[in-house]
């Protein structure tokens, strides 16, 4: 079963360049107290050069390291503190070295007089510099490369896996999952395929990233249980994942206390509650003594949480915080809070506005050890979205900014969308203008402090992961290009996603096994670059959002929301469309922002077009900065849209015979389905605005 799964970004070709040479692999002390990330790279090489030809020497202790042979080593990996030979290029790494620590997965890497050198402090940072080499292909074993130091962003870079233990009856196996059935669960159980964890985990550590969470924030009765009776399935998860560096972390439910424990109570100041938290976490540890912590979704869509107490969200997370402080656990407390129970008539209420009013007033009540984890946007994962205000509000809480690698609302992995020009865009986003900081720096551990910007550390990225059972993990073949994007981003969120996107098609379409690489890898860039945009170009048009079909969220439905309790609304009538957000007149959203773009929102004439519907309500002829009205801009960028379908899918014809008949197949017949569902977003859009406004598309395109 897991033979058959598509090898995504690790190739065995992909190990062919480093596999193919002579590597040392010199480590400080006796092999046996190695540790379980050296030997993965020492099982990684070994297997490398057994495949490859190359040869692979290891040397540990203080035992000289073995004779290079006539020849130097092309490839050494190495500790600072082991002993090395006199390759030239670890001068140099040592002196970079020792300016500034590598820190616990950093690595330094350099290419002097024929050899590739990687120096780290310690065994997770040179599985890291394992990995780049990898990325790096040949060209690893080119020309000289200068000293290089790499050190992520942020401590924990993590997925969330929705994924129920109980096949749920609306949701599945996974929620919002597009790809099969969980890889760790099974109807009730777990799955048990640890071959499948371990070449999951070794994919997320290729692409950068630290940490899981195994189960939905939505959790149900089964999936409570795994803090406790069921928490060997988790210690089972974590054990397969450990070698690649990656720690587990579990979803829980502040109702705990009560449904597992048999509390009257889960009031966070309850002595009762208290203690009974800190002895259940601190069996977890007991189990799993690197478990990574907790992820709770409070008082959100039906969630118990501290509110039911009248406690705050400061409150609870800080409860949490405190059981996992002893043990070095972090909770990542989400922000999405808002009240799903709206009635569409009350125009004043903003769900836009929820997390920054519950949490911008609590900014320095939590704990060192509470991540505040913050989806990006401020309603709900949309195609388009100006970045939280909440990012720029809480400089003394560590913050996580929460991103969306499933496909909800972004065409469900049947749509290719490509999606790191869109994180890219928002990761660079500058909350106070051109000369303050970007989001990524206000994430990062080590956050601009200046002009008191950020006085707590950074937390990082999270993502909802878009991986499942399917021999592709993520159906859409080319989805996978968004998972690998992810982890390069949540290592170094300043990555140009142009150039992730054509590391992603080298290391996964080895050019040495077809026939017209350049042909492969120029239609790849083509289709997907900027599939972001052309997705954008056909659905929710200017930022309005939420156009889709209640429920499962995929294909349009305009009004589906429109009367429902969602808050989710775009107001359209005869004359405009569009929410207003505005402080002079609407529900005084753009004043969560600061200046300017507290103002730039504020003004229907200097809003980016993109975003105009997010923020205002405007007639039909209203001229947009680019010059078009809004109801032509929706007629053109829906007409346009179905266009760039069409062409991405004769595109793709291009490649029959050039990649695997399977991933061919498959990408085809997600290419017919993504222009079927583009054309029907395109017919439903342009006749609902057609008919709305009664005004005639400018160039006599026929609309129903
Ligand atoms: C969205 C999604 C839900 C999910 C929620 C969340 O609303 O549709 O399925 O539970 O986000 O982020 O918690």
């Amino acid at each position: 079963m897991t033979a058959a799964r598509h090898p995504a970004w690790l190739p065995p070709t992909a190990w062919r360049p480093l596999g193919s040479r002579r590597c040392l692999l010199a480590t400080a002390g006796p092999p046996a107290t190695a540790g379980p990330l050296l030997d993965t790279v020492s099982d990684e090489l070994v297997r490398a050069c057994a495949e490859h030809g190359g040869v692979l020497r290891r040397a540990a202790g203080d035992a000289a390291p073995p004779d290079g042979g006539d020849e130097p080593y092309d490839l050494v990996l190495a500790l600072v503190d082991a002993p090395l030979p006199a390759a030239a290029a670890l001068a140099e790494l040592r002196r970079a070295a020792a300016a500034g620590p590598l820190g616990a997965e950093g690595f330094a890497l350099a290419r002097r007089d024929g050899t590739t050198v990687v120096l780290a402090e310690r065994p997770t940072g040179l599985l890291y510099g394992l990995f780049q080499v990898v990325r790096l292909g040949e060209s690893a074993f080119g020309p000289a490369r200068p000293v290089e130091v790499h050190r992520p962003a942020s401590g924990i870079r993590m997925l969330d896996h929705w994924d129920n233990v109980d096949v749920h009856p609306v949701m599945g196996q996974v929620e919002r999952g597009y790809a099969g059935g969980s890889i760790f669960w099974r109807a009730g159980a777990p799955r048990g395929d640890r071959e499948l964890i371990r070449a999951y985990g070794r994919l997320l550590a290729a692409g950068g990233l630290n940490a899981v969470a195994v189960n939905n924030v939505n959790v149900h009765g089964t999936e409570a249980r795994l803090l406790t009776d069921r928490l060997g399935d988790v210690a089972e998860i974590a054990d397969t994942l450990r070698p690649y560096g990656i720690r587990v972390h579990l979803a829980v439910s502040f109702a705990a206390p009560m449904t597992l424990g048999g509390l009257p109570t889960a009031d966070p100041v309850d002595p009762e509650v208290r203690a009974w938290w800190t002895a259940t976490t601190a069996r977890v540890y007991e189990t799993i003594p690197d478990f990574g912590g907790y992820v709770v979704k409070a008082d959100s869509e039906g969630q118990p949480g501290p509110f039911g107490y009248g406690r705050s969200h400061a409150d609870g997370a800080n409860l949490l915080a405190d059981a996992l402080a002893p043990h070095g656990g972090v909770v990542h407390w989400r922000a999405f809070v808002y009240n799903h129970r709206q009635d569409w008539r009350d125009r004043g209420t903003d769900r836009a506005r929820a997390a920054y009013d519950h949490f911008a007033p609590l900014d320095g009540q939590f704990r060192d050890n509470a991540i505040l984890q913050v989806k990006h946007g401020p309603m709900d994962f949309q195609t388009r979205e100006p970045v939280s205000p909440v990012i720029a509000a809480m400089p003394a809480t560590r913050l996580a900014v929460e991103l969306q690698v499933t496909q909800e609302y972004t065409g469900q992995q049947r749509h290719v969308c490509y999606l790191a020009p869109m994180w890219s865009e928002l990761l660079g986003f500058r909350p106070w203008g051109a000369d303050g900081p970007t989001v990524a720096e206000l994430a990062a551990e080590e956050p601009d402090r200046s002009a008191g910007r950020r006085t707590a550390p950074g937390a990082g990225l999270v993502a909802v992961s878009n991986v499942g059972d399917d021999p592709f993990w993520t159906g859409h073949p080319l989805a996978q290009a968004n998972l690998y994007a992810f982890g390069r981003l949540a290592w170094a969120p300043d990555s140009d996603p142009v150039a992730l996107l054509d590391e992603w098609i080298g290391l996964t379409f080895d050019p040495a096994a077809t026939a017209d690489p350049g042909l492969l890898r120029d239609t790849l860039r083509e289709i997907m670059t900027d599939s972001w945009r052309t997705y954008e170009s056909y659905t929710a048009p200017l930022g309005v959002g939420f156009m889709v079909r209640p429920g499962h969220h995929y294909g349009p439905d305009v009004d589906g929301y429109e009367y429902t309790s969602w808050g989710t609304y775009h107001f359209a009538d005869r004359d405009g469309v569009g929410v207003d957000r505005t402080r002079a007149t609407g529900t005084g959203f753009t004043g969560q922002y600061p200046a300017p773009w507290r103002d730039v929102y504020e003004s229907r004439d200097r809003c980016p077009d993109e975003l105009l519907l997010f923020f205002h309500h405007v007639p039909y002829g209203h001229r947009l900065v680019g010059g078009t009205t809004v109801i032509q801009h929706i007629y053109d960028s829906h007409f346009d849209g179905v266009e760039r379908v069409a062409r991405m899918r004769s595109a793709w014809q291009r490649l029959t015979g050039l990649v695997d008949p399977d991933l061919d197949a498959r990408v085809r017949d997600r290419l017919d389905e993504q222009l079927r569902s583009a054309q029907e977003w395109c017919d439903q859009i342009n006749t609902y605005f057609f008919r709305k406004s009664g005004v005639p598309d400018a160039h006599g395109r026929h609309i129903h």
